[in-house]
């Protein structure tokens, strides 16, 4: 069965890439885990690559080295490219190169909690000022603008009296786990059978806003 080669670009402890090198490792995933892409050295993910023996590699620390990252996503025949925990801009050219073929993921419901300066801690200290009882995972394509792309599956959770940044962020990150491998075996199945991952999506029925991370993934928006 062929494989879709994926990069996975990180800045911090990879707790998504172990989901995804997780799901990757069943024979029947679509997705395979071709290199490890980081723009700090000292990442923690980089340690998860080398542990499942995939090429651990490092950019420049500002990730703005866009011929550079290019030729190394290139030679590694990359055919689609996700940010997991990776915290720079991925310059214009390689975002235009991989159109349609990169993914994000983020830890609030976009288009709600995105943006420049949202990320990490920021994002669920907005969410918790914000009052609302709803929070969640988003997976989404990237594009020229920060956590704007179209979104392609998204999985609610929820918002607990006397919830801190740090309690909310551990119920979306174990929703996370599960919603970006199934958004990136999706897209692989659609890139396998020659369509743009930007295609159909749809929600699951019983998508209500009440659901936890406990719910199977059905009630999740996932790709079709
Ligand atoms: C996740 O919450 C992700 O949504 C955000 O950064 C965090 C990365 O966590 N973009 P990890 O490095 O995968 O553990």
């Amino acid at each position: 069965m062929s494989r879709v080669r994926v990069a996975v670009l990180v800045s911090g402890h990879g707790s998504n890439l172990q989901a995804l090198l997780d799901a990757c490792a069943a024979p029947d995933c679509e997705a395979e885990i071709a290199c490890v892409v980081s723009n700090r050295e000292d990442a923690g993910a980089l340690e998860r690559a080398r542990a499942a023996r995939v090429p651990a590699l490092v950019i420049d620390r500002d990730g703005q080295d866009a011929a550079g990252l290019l030729a190394l996503l290139r030679h590694h025949a990359i055919q689609l490219v996700v940010l997991a925990g990776y915290l720079k801009k991925v310059p214009d050219t390689v975002v235009a190169a991989f159109r349609d073929r990169m993914l994000n993921v983020h830890p609030a419901l976009l288009p709600a909690f995105g943006g420049p300066g949202m990320y990490g801690r920021r994002v669920h200290e907005a969410v918790l000022a914000s009052g609302t009882r709803l929070s969640g995972a988003t997976v989404h394509l990237v594009d020229e603008q920060y956590d704007h792309g179209r979104i392609l599956a998204q999985w609610p959770v929820p918002v607990h009296p006397g919830d801190t940044a740090e309690t909310l962020a551990a119920r979306v990150l174990a929703v996370e786990h599960q919603l970006l491998p199934a958004a990136v075996r999706g897209c692989c199945r659609q890139v396998l059978a020659g369509a743009s991952p930007s295609g159909l999506f749809v929600a699951g029925e019983r998508f209500v806003p009440s659901v936890g991370p406990s719910q199977p993934l059905d009630h999740a928006l996932i790709p079709a």
